[in-house]
């Protein structure tokens, strides 16, 4: 059973939790897109663990943890987490590998993605991570991208004093402080020669694992809403996290794909810039921030928290053909009085939108359209079974549940491994 297991809103939905909590009864785990902009939470015998590269399947000793071809990754931060795995007593040799397909996020990405966003105006900034995703995808798009197999070559020195070269021709024109190429050489090569072991043809592994019957978990990072086609563009982030992405960047057919379980956090949150139809600037807001404890896992940004979308929810069911649902951090919601869903998205003229606009100028002219539902007043964090939910915390599950369509595969009400009910995968 191969399973791709996505973010449905803006991110930060508890993928890591979700992740760790199906590693047990999987052999792999992948990540299929983005880099080291993601971090994924997993708390485990009361010590927390954010993991931005390295697969949220790494705590599981003896569990199979794949970096795929479709990630751009940093080794210098690879690097540095794999220390921390290490220090934690646990052992990625033998059982971590790095595609060799993978591109690599270097010096002069970092530095032009800060730079690109220092030189957008105003409204137009994205409010990135200043990982250098964007930079790094569009050198593998444009052809000029360094990849993880490249670790191996004996012109590595040149190929990165070639990338250096090109990098400050760019920061010279957009007035930022150039790479210094020697200097960035010496600092790579250490790594480089660290990482190399671990690069792999994870093509061929992952098809092996496949036809042994093996159970791959496909682990996306970001979401649905930042997906660089399918999200709030240009807000956006520059890969696929939808479930798509998951056979580009990885190799496997999607044949292959047995199910794809959506992490729904039974609010909303974003982090950076672009539009977000139920954000509240207001008390309700800053509860949700704070019993959410909703700081980037990466940046330690605050993040934007608002009510549950369900035209968010049911887009993202769409698109990534979300069989069952990992509702999360429903005991978030415990104190408040009234909880609000939003269904629609209503126009000045009246008109409603039930699916998301691709024009984001029209959700300026977009209020939500809310219904309200009673909250339940009492804590959920303890509770070991669906059945023995508030009677209201049930209601308003199962409406969301009715908005989005699909159907509740786990259920989580809070951040350690134990908060976790499993209904009905
Ligand atoms: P990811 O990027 O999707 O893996 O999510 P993050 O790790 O960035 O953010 C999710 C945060 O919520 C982390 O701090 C988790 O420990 C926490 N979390 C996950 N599930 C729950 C839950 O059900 N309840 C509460 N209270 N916290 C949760
Ligand atoms: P996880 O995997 C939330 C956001 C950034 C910015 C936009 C583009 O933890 O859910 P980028 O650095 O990717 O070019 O930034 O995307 N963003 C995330 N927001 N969670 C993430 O990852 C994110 N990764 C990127 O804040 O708005
Ligand atoms: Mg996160």
């Amino acid at each position: 059973m191969n399973t791709v297991l996505v973010g449905a809103q803006w991110g930060d939905e508890g993928k890591g939790k979700i992740i760790d909590f199906l590693t047990a009864e999987s052999d792999a785990v992948v990540r299929f897109q983005g880099g080291s902009n993601a971090g994924h939470t997993v708390v485990a015998g009361g010590e927390k663990y954010v993991l931005h590269l390295v697969p949220s399947g790494i705590l599981h000793e003896g569990k199979i943890c794949v970096i795929g071809n479709g990630v751009v990754m940093d080794p210098a931060s690879l690097a540095g987490e794999l220390e921390s795995v290490r220090s934690r007593g646990l052992k990625p040799e033998g059982r971590f590998f790095i595609s060799e397909r993978a591109h690599l996020v270097m010096p002069w990405h970092r530095a032009l993605d800060k730079a690109d966003e220092a030189a957008r105006p105003g409204g137009s900034k994205i409010g990135t991570t200043g990982r250098g995703i964007g930079p790094a995808y569009s050198a593998k798009v444009g052809r000029e991208g360094l990849r993880a197999g490249d670790m191996a070559r004996a012109d590595l020195p040149d190929l990165v004093r070639a990338g250096v070269e090109s990098a400050n021709r760019r920061l010279r024109a957009l007035g930022a402080e150039e790479i210094d190429a020697e200097k960035t050489v010496a600092e790579f090569m250490p790594v480089a020669e660290a990482l190399k072991p671990f690069v792999a043809d994870t093509f061929t592994l992952l098809h092996d694992l496949a036809d042994a019957g093996k159970d791959i978990l496909l682990e996306g990072a970001q979401a649905t809403m930042l997906d660089i086609d399918f999200g709030t563009y240009p807000f956006v982030t520059s890969s696929n996290p939808t479930a798509g992405g998951a056979c580009t960047g990885t190799g496997l057919s999607p044949r292959q794909i047995d199910r794809v379980i959506g992490v729904l956090k039974l609010y909303t949150t974003r982090v950076g810039e672009g539009p977000f139809p139920t954000e509240l600037n207001d008390a309700d807001g800053e509860t949700l921030r704070r019993r959410g404890g909703e700081f980037g896992a990466t940046t330690g940004r605050p993040r934007r928290c608002g009510w549950f979308d369900a035209v968010v929810a049911r887009y993202a069911r769409r698109v990534n053909g979300i069989d069952f649902w990992a509702m999360t951090k429903l005991d978030v919601l415990d104190e408040f009085d009234t909880i609000k869903i939003c269904t629609g998205y209503r126009r000045d003229d009246g008109f409603v939108y039930e699916s998301f606009p691709a024009d984001l100028s029209v959700l300026s002219r977009c209020t939500p359209v809310y219904e309200e539902m009673p909250g339940w007043k009492m804590p959920t964090s303890d509770i070991t079974s669906y059945d023995a939910l508030p009677q209201n915390a049930k209601r308003y599950v199962e409406r969301v549940l009715e908005l989005a369509g699909g159907k509740l595969g786990v259920l989580s009400v809070g951040p350690a491994r134990e908060t976790t009910l499993r209904i009905g995968v």
